[in-house]
């Protein structure tokens, strides 16, 4: 399978960015355990950070060019204004998980809605940087079930 890693706004200040948020851990780190999951899988991959909405939605309408089969997100703070993203991701149709390191749905009232959700086959918010993984591994689920 071809999944892409797609992370919003100051998602690359991750390890100094609100620790007591969300972790010490850095978005390089992250992404290279995820990388070796994908390895480990048979996957190929790739992954993007932007702090522009307009770079993310050309990523998400280039992954339709490179069929790609799925797409975890985290779109931060777009997740939730972004109608633009939402868009993108109904116009390439293809499957995509939310992904969410804090449990938005505990904090401020603004963060409780996700215009992003809609567009998504499901959302994982709260477990840390492990959201990423069961990001992962919920796609993988999806697909497998999609190619039987
Ligand atoms: C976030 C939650 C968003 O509300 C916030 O704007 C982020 C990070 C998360 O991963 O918990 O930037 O998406």
């Amino acid at each position: 399978m071809k999944i892409w890693i797609i992370n919003g706004p100051n998602i690359n200040l991750l390890g100094t960015r609100e620790p007591d948020v969300y972790g010490h851990e850095t978005m390089e780190s992250i992404n290279r355990q995820i990388q070796t999951y994908l390895t480990d899988h048979g996957h190929l991959y790739d992954f993007f950070q932007s702090n522009s909405e307009g770079a993310l939605i050309d990523k998400i309408q280039e992954a339709l060019n490179e069929q790609v089969d799925g797409i975890v997100i985290n779109p931060a703070a777009y997740t939730h204004y972004s109608y633009a993203i939402h868009d993108a991701l109904k116009s390439v149709s293809i499957p995509t998980v939310e992904v969410h390191l804090s449990a938005i749905h505990s904090r401020e009232a603004f963060r409780k809605d996700s215009v992003i959700a809609p567009a998504c086959i499901g959302q994982v918010s709260g477990f840390g940087s492990a959201s990423y993984l069961l990001g992962v591994q919920a796609l993988e689920l999806h697909l497998s079930k999609e190619n039987a």
